[in-house]
């Protein structure tokens, strides 16, 4: 049995975590391979809400083992923190079901005081980090700087590591950026009690992994972020640290690519960007609100990490194209379809003007992007509710002809499409 891979193909919040929840009701393991807490997965059951940062979104089913991979940066404050919240509302995290790889990187105090004090320089011209830490621990672990999980195993070097990071980085907070230091006794103690309580959850996660697929079961990689966050194909400089794409995936899990089946991208109906950084059919006005949300629903387009209201746009599926290409996305798992009802069109971005000139690729330059105008077709809306849908008939017309659209735009299958935020509330689509 395969590797199948869950991947954000826009700006993150696409949905991911719905989807994971839906596809982790027949995986063997779930895990995560890249980005950190900045991260905010939603999945709804019934009526309780649970919104998970660092913990792959497989928890909330009691079947699957669920692996923190090597590419994650794992705050482990962030961590307890979640785990004593999922285990107050009945969810197993013992160490029986929740792995983290010896070698997933470890965020400290240190790094998310020089991620604010970054943002705090760069004023203006800030990348909008969600302040966790994520790009100094990443920084960290490319210049072979970084402290790994492994060490909660091994406490005496745990805290001689941290004293050694805390003075170094408290000489860059007072020299470079005239920010408070830290007190690195303080915080060898803290880490030192999470060590204690996240050492028994150490495996080597690239083992565990081949165990599994060895033996013909099922693993579900859950991405965090999405492809124009990716340090590599992404909006540069406006993007994370790591590599939320599907070459981020093996990677960030220690697997090769011959195992792997599924590649889902996941898409809202429509678009949206928390953060910095170009977005050429972002929307402004009553046009985005109309997209957005009041803020009245859970749903609405407000970050699930920081609270910050979303950008919006219409569908941009030029994007989707090079999401479908640089993740060679297998399928399409659409969500919100639900937020279009009622509209009389729905414009969706076929190309885009650049100088009098029609492009029909995502520009590999920032400057070349914010020259971009979207292309628009416009296509028929759809009135009735379709919340209540559970199977394609169910869908309106119109609805099903805007999937169709898609699939053929992109040059690659819906599988999918969400409804309604509910774990019940999708179908699947019988287009291609
Ligand atoms: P993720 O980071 O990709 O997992 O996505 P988030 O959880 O940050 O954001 C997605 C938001 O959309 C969450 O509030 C979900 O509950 C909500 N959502 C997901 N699918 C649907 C859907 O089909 N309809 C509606 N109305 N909301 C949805
Ligand atoms: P999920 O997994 C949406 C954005 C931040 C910022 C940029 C860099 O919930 O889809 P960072 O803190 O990573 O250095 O910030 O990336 N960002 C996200 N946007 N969803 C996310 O995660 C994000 N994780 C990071 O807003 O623009
Ligand atoms: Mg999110």
């Amino acid at each position: 049995m395969p590797l199948n891979i869950i991947i954000g193909a826009q700006w993150g919040d696409e949905g991911k975590g719905r989807y994971t929840d839906l596809l982790a009701a027949e995986a063997d393991v779930v895990a995560r391979f890249s980005g950190g807490d900045n991260a905010g997965h939603t999945v709804t059951v019934k009526d309780e809400i649970f919104k998970l940062h660092l913990i792959p979104s497989g928890i909330i089913h009691d079947r699957a083992i669920c692996l923190i991979g090597n590419g994650v940066v794992l705050n482990p404050a962030v961590l307890l923190r979640e785990m004593d919240a999922l285990a107050a509302r009945g969810v197993d995290v013992s160490p029986a079901h929740l792995k983290i790889s010896y070698n997933a990187h470890l965020i400290t105090p240190a790094h998310i005081a020089l991620d604010k004090a970054s943002e705090t320089q760069l004023g203006q011209g800030a990348i909008g980090t969600t302040q966790r830490g994520i790009g100094p621990a990443y920084t960290d672990k490319v210049a072979r700087e970084g402290l790994r999980a492994g060490l909660f195993a091994a406490p005496e070097e745990l805290a001689e590591a941290l004293h050694q990071h805390i003075r170094a980085k408290n000489e860059v907070l007072q020299k470079i950026y005239n920010a408070p230091t830290l007190d690195e006794t303080a915080v060898s103690a803290e880490y030192a009690a999470y060590a204690q309580r996240l050492a028994p959850h150490l495996v080597d996660g690239s083992v565990l992994l081949d165990d599994y697929l060895r033996d013909g079961r099922s693993v579900l990689a859950e991405g965090a972020q999405g492809t124009f966050l990716d340090i590599d194909h992404g909006t540069y400089p406006f993007v994370t640290s790591s590599s939320p794409t599907a070459g981020g995936a093996l990677t960030g899990l220690g697997v090769g690519p011959k195992m792997v089946d599924r590649v889902i991208g996941v898409t809202k109906a429509f678009t949206s960007r928390v953060g910095s950084g170009p977005f050429p059919c972002q929307l402004g006005g009553e046009q985005a609100m109309r997209l957005r949300g009041t803020g009245s629903n859970p749903w609405d387009e407000y970050g699930t990490t920081t609270g910050r209201p979303r950008r919006v746009g219409w569908l941009d599926l030029v994007m989707l194209r090079h999401a479908a290409r640089i993740n060679s996305l297998t399928e399409l798992a659409l969500t919100k379809m639900d937020i279009l009802s009622g509209l009389a069109e729905v414009p969706v971005c076929v190309a885009y003007e650049h100088r009098g000139q029609r492009l029909d690729h995502f520009p590999t330059s920032l400057e070349s992007l914010s020259a971009c105008t979207p292309i628009y077709e416009t296509l028929p809306g759809w009135q009735e509710d379709i919340s209540g849908a559970r199977a394609w008939a169910d869908l309106p017309q119109n609805a099903q002809a805007y999937i169709e659209f898609i699939a053929e735009a992109v040059r690659t299958p819906v599988s999918y499409a969400s409804v309604g935020p509910g774990r019940a509330q999708f179908l699947q689509v019988a287009a291609g």
